[in-house]
C-alpha cells in the first residue's frame, strides 16, 4: 500500500515527537504493508514548513528505515496567502515528491467563497488539488453539493483510515460513506500522528473497504491511486467507481432479504 499523508517526522509538528517514536511509526507501517510512506507535515499558521528541514529529517529516517519501506516528502497545505504564494513560486517544495499532487486542509471553521479561485491558481501553476479529510470537516458535511462540484472540476478527495473504523465518530463515518457511495472518494491514507491514537494503519481501512465495498475499491484507494499521485501521473478514472458502486448489505440485511425470498 501507499500512504500519502502521515506526520511521523519528529518534532516539527503535532505528529512524532521523537526519533525513536518516529522510526516506530515506520515500522508500524512497514509491518503492517506500507511499501511508500510520504511525510506530510502541517504547514499552517502553527507549524511552520521548512522543505529543507523536512529533508533533512527524512534523510536521517531512511538511514534508519527498513529496506522494504519508501519515505518520500510532501506537506499537509492549508489553504491561506503565505502558503498559495509559496507554492506558486517553488511548487515542487510542497508537492508529494515534488511532483503534482497537492495535499490540501481547509479550515473547520470557514470555507472561502473564493477556495475554488485559489484552488486554479494552483493548477494553472501545474500543481493537482487533493483535499485531505473532508468527511471531519464539520462544514463540509452540510455541503455536499461543494464536493459534487469540486469532483466535477478535477480536485479529488482523501478520507482518513481511521474514519472509516468509527475513530472519528459516527457523523465523519456516515459521511465517508456517503462520498464513497457517490464515487467522491479517491484516496484513503491514514493521517497517522502517533502509535495508539491515530497509527499509521492503512491496513485496517483497506480490510474495511474490502468487506464493505469491494478489493478492487481497496486497492484503487490504498494501492492504485495513491502510486499514481506520488509519481505524479494522472488517475485513470474511466471506470470509477468500480462496479458495484454500492457498499455490500449487512449481515442482517442479507439475513432478512435470505428469509424474505423462502
Ligand atoms: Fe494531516
Amino acid at each position: 500500500m501507499v500512504d500519502i499523508h502521515s506526520h511521523f517526522l519528529p518534532g516539527i509538528d503535532d505528529g512524532a515527537q521523537s526519533a525513536e517514536q518516529s522510526m516506530s511509526m515506520v515500522q508500524m507501517a512497514w509491518r503492517h504493508g506500507t511499501k511508500i510512506l510520504v511525510a506530510s507535515p502541517h504547514a499552517d499558521v502553527q507549524f511552520r514548513y521548512d522543505p529543507d528541514n523536512v529533508d533533512r529529517l527524512l534523510d536521517e529516517a531512511r538511514a534508519a528505515a527498513p529496506a522494504g519501506i519508501r519515505l518520500v516528502r510532501a506537506c499537509d497545505f492549508h489553504l491561506m496567502a503565505d502558503n498559495i504564494e509559496a507554492a506558486l513560486h517553488h511548487p515542487a517544495r510542497y508537492t508529494i515528491d515534488g511532483k503534482c499532487y497537492l495535499l490540501m486542509e481547509l479550515s473547520d471553521l470557514t470555507i472561502f467563497a473564493n477556495t475554488s479561485d485559489l484552488w486554479s491558481r494552483l493548477e494553472d501553476a501545474g500543481m493537482r488539488i487533493i483535499l485531505t479529510h473532508p468527511e471531519r470537516n464539520p462544514l463540509l458535511r452540510q455541503r455536499i453539493e461543494l464536493i459534487e462540484q469540486w469532483v466535477s472540476q478535477g480536485r479529488y478527495m482523501q478520507l482518513t483510515a481511521s474514519s472509516l473504523l468509527g475513530l472519528f465518530g459516527p457523523k465523519a463515518l456516515a459521511f465517508s460513506r456517503l462520498l464513497l457511495d457517490r464515487g467522491l472518494a479517491h484516496f484513503v491514507a491514514s493521517d497517522a500522528h502517533d502509535l495508539r491514537s491515530r497509527p499509521p494503519r492503512l491496513d485496517l481501512a483497506y480490510q474495511w473497504l474490502s468487506s464493505h465495498y469491494s478489493e478492487e475499491l481497496a486497492r484503487l484507494l490504498c494501492v492504485d491511486h495513491p502510486l499514481a499521485a506520488v509519481d505524479g501521473a494522472p488517475l485513470d478514472l474511466s471506470s470509477f467507481p468500480p462496479s458495484p458502486a454500492s457498499p455490500k448489505p449487512s449481515f442482517l440485511r442479507r439475513l432478512l432479504g435470505r428469509r424474505s425470498d423462502s
